[in-house]
């Protein structure tokens, strides 16, 4: 048996530090059973200190791969043999496959997770279909603005408190990124087809997002990242007016499925049942 011959029970998990409050083990175990495949899905509490051994174990254990969460997604690069270049242009990795040779491949599935939820909401809607502000320029800011302008978005507004990480995001993405001043993000609702909220205003036990919806067409679909609650005060609100929108759960699924795929050979369905897994967690 060679050193890289995958184990016939598949694990895989989640690196973070801390991990206890994921939902990535009900999303892959649930699948697990679903599909019939011995494995499961666990998680790895590694604090920074010890990544590196970690990360160096992932092969030698015979894990399929593993997920990445804070603090790691950005310290794992040079501990990686490989990664894309969205993951680059991120600047992030949320996913790694161990590849038949054993070589470690990074991947940053929650971008297009986000926009496979947008699409999946709204068929006619699409990357290309218009300007898009996107509010925030955290992490999660930056992976869903990378992802849409390698899916072809043509014009995207980034507004941030912080101006300075908008235009990291700019100087990372490229030209089809304007740097909107936060006190201007209202005006910036003009003629898109998308809002997106990727700032923590919203969550529960913090404040509301401050936006009056007044410029934003009503054809616009809105998506917020956030998923606990399930409609923010902003999904409401866009509701109430006549928008399709979106929450953060679909980002949540859409990024575990092609990197359950890489890992255990199937291309998972999300279904009501599966949703409901996760919502009994909240
Ligand atoms: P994540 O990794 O989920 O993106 P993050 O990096 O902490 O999380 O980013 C949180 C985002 O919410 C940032 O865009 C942050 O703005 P700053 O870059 O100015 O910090 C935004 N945010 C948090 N609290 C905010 C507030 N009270 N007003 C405006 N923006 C806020």
């Amino acid at each position: 048996m060679s050193a890289t011959q995958p184990n016939a029970f598949g694990i895989a998990g989640l690196l973070g530090w801390p991990v206890a409050h994921s939902r990535s083990p009900v999303i892959h175990n649930h699948w697990l059973a679903r599909y019939g495949i011995p494995g499961r899905y666990v998680l790895f509490p590694v604090p920074p200190e010890k990544l590196e051994a970690a990360v160096r174990g992932i092969a030698s254990l015979g894990l399929r791969g593993c997920n990445v969460t804070t603090p790691h997604k950005q310290a794992i690069f040079p501990l990686l043999d490989r990664v894309d270049d969205l993951a680059r242009r991120i600047g992030a990795v949320n996913t790694v496959v161990v590849d038949q040779d054993g070589a470690l491949s990074g991947f940053n599935n929650d971008g297009n997770g986000f926009i496979q939820s947008l699409r999946d909401a709204d068929a006619r809607w699409r990357p290309d279909s218009g300007p898009i502000l996107v509010l925030g320029a955290g992490g999660a800011a930056r992976a869903v603005v990378a992802s849409l302008a390698a899916q072809g978005a043509k014009q995207i507004r980034v507004a941030n408190r912080t101006r300075d990480k908008a235009q990291d995001i700019a100087d990372a993405v490229g030209s089809v990124v304007e740097v909107v001043a936060w006190d201007e993000r209202q005006d910036a609702l003009d003629g898109v087809a998308l809002l997106a909220n990727a700032t923590s205003l919203g969550r529960a036990g913090k404040r509301p997002l401050g936006i009056a919806l007044d410029r934003l067409p009503r054809h616009a679909l809105v998506g917020d990242l956030i998923y606990v609650p399930r409609e923010t005060p902003l999904l409401a609100a866009a509701r109430q007016r006549g928008n399709i929108t979106v929450n953060g759960l679909g980002l949540l699924l859409n990024q575990a499925r092609p990197a359950f795929n890489a890992w255990f050979g199937v291309m998972p369905e999300i279904t009501p049942e599966l949703i409901r897994a996760i919502e009994a967690t909240f």
